[in-house]
């Protein structure tokens, strides 16, 4: 698919398609659309109000040829999410009939008078429409799918052109990215290990010029990555840590520091889930997706800001070998942990990724995104992680950002009294309080033990939002949740310092 930019309105292609937002003053729109297809705009605004994604088409003739109009309903003030969302369930439906030459017009009172993120979320949600789930299916495909030549050609404003064509390769670059992190997430443990992981990271890093070193099950023992390595002990498939370093060629703004968690299947462990939706773990990895993502895109854009990011990756199998509840097993920080309940595997990866980044890159900011607790999701549903911080500062960049891309963070607290739940009898510290109860945040109290009393620490419990319902398949699948997040709060930071 390719995408283009066009500011003549001397000839529109046979297919247009026109996103509009339901508003007050809509007239002047219709009868821009009533002076191109002919058609009376009191009869087009009889049948067509802008709702979120309705769509209504026009048929017309123009020096004898005959053209659509497709009008596309973004509903009332659409933000970056609602437009993406809307043009790739757009795009999804009507992806055979989208061939060829297609106009996409943003010059008429339909779009704000800056319609650059509308063109980035256009551009980004016409192609995630284009994405194929049936990554295994054997039987190819009856209709080939017209992605590959389409050619879409945007119209908008000559004093936009510049912005609109960044706004342009933004918007792909960025669906690039994420088309790829729905197969790593989507794609089953089977199809997964660790080492898929790494291996990702290490082709990503290669292409867009960033550094990648993954440490295989002998240096994780060296190093003493001990929780890591307990949480590993009853799975087939060895652990991986994966170091990724993005340098800018630019004097950086900030050093951050992102871990994500990289759990490829959560049995549970011995402490065993009951088995409906068990499978949704093979996207337990979220977190380490969503910091993998980023690194890539980061890189690609070139922000001047050095980025570090880990991943500590393993199954959490069952096995006579596995870490048994009641355990006490060590940590990259030194302090021991009293397994508790084996399911609560997360946090402990998450502890020695933590602790590994905050002593060896000290960064000014470190940042972690899990598939948390199941706790998260009772307390926001799917429709927004958890953001938990030691600094006011940070946290309020982060809920910015989350408002700025509609990917939604709400805030919880992190008091100290909640740390006397994961007092242990016998260890440092116990990975569950054992009482149902605000398991988010125990879980994020837990976190903060490791982060090795950094100043400026965000987690992220995005277990509700790492995948969602779509239409790409009857089951849940990957959101990319945090990519465009973090990449926001990125420019965000950079552009105000
Ligand atoms: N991976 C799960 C959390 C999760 C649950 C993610 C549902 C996505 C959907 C995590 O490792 C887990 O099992 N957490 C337990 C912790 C509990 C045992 C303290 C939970 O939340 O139930
Ligand atoms: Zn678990
Ligand atoms: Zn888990």
């Amino acid at each position: 698919m390719k995408f283009s930019l066009s500011h003549s309105t001397n000839q529109y292609p046979d297919l247009m398609i026109v996103p509009v937002a339901k508003k007050d003053d809509s007239d002047p729109f219709f009868s821009a659309i009533s002076s191109i297809s002919k058609i009376p705009s009191g009869l087009i605004k009889k049948d067509f109000s802008g709702d979120a994604k309705e769509v209504h088409t026009l048929y017309y003739t123009s020096a004898g040829e005959n053209k659509r109009i497709h009008l596309l309903g973004l509903g009332e003030n659409p933000g970056t999410k609602d437009i993406i969302d809307i043009f790739r369930s757009f795009a999804y439906k009507r992806k055979s009939h989208l061939s060829d030459k297609i106009g996409l017009h943003f010059l008429f009172n339909n779009a704000p008078s800056d319609p650059c993120p509308w063109i980035e979320a256009a551009v980004n949600g016409i192609l995630l429409g284009f994405y194929d789930i049936g990554l295994y299916k054997t039987e190819k495909k009856e209709k080939p799918t017209a992605a590959p030549t389409a050619r879409i050609n945007i119209f908008v404003a000559k004093e936009h052109a510049a912005a609109a064509k960044a706004a342009m390769k933004k918007g792909q670059a960025m669906a690039e990215t994420q088309l790829q992190i729905f197969d790593l997430v989507n794609a089953p443990s089977n199809k997964k290990t660790p080492q898929t992981l790494a291996d990702w990271a290490l082709r990503s890093g290669k292409k867009y010029g960033y550094k990648v070193k993954v440490l295989g099950k002998k240096e994780i023992e060296s190093l003493g990555l001990h929780a890591l390595l307990a949480v590993n002990q009853g799975s087939e498939n060895p652990p991986s840590f994966i170091i990724m370093e993005y340098k800018p060629a630019r004097k950086a703004v900030k050093k951050i520091g992102l871990v994500g968690k990289g759990v490829t299947f959560d049995t549970g462990g011995l402490s065993i889930k009951p088995s409906t939706n068990m499978h949704y773990m093979k996207t337990d990895m979220g977190g380490a997706a969503a910091v993998m993502g980023t690194m890539e895109m980061a890189a690609k854009m070139k922000l001047p800001v050095h980025l570090f990011g880990v991943v500590p990756a393993t199954e959490n199998s069952v096995d006579s070998k596995s870490v048994k509840p009641g355990d006490v097993i060590g940590s990259y920080a030194g302090k021991t942990i009293e397994v508790i309940d084996t399911d609560a595997e997360g946090r402990l990866i998450l502890a020695d990724g933590l602790a590994y980044v905050a002593k060896h890159f000290n960064p000014d900011v470190l940042i972690d995104l899990a598939t948390l607790t199941g706790s998260c999701i009772r307390t926001l549903g799917t429709y927004a992680g958890g953001l938990f911080s030691n600094n006011d500062e940070l946290s309020q960049q982060l809920l910015k950002a989350s408002q700025q891309t509609g990917e939604r963070l709400w805030l919880l607290p992190i008091w100290d009294d909640y740390k006397k739940e994961i007092k242990s009898d016998i260890a440092d510290v116990k990975n569950f309080s054992g009482n149902p109860s605000a398991g988010a945040i125990t879980a994020a109290k837990f976190l903060e033990i490791f982060i090795q009393d950094h100043p400026a620490w965000a987690h992220m419990d995005i277990a509700g939002v790492a995948v969602s319902d779509s239409e790409f398949s009857s089951q849940k699948s990957a959101t990319a949740f945090g990519v465009r997040l973090l990449i926001e709060y990125l420019e965000n930071i950079v552009n105000t310092a």
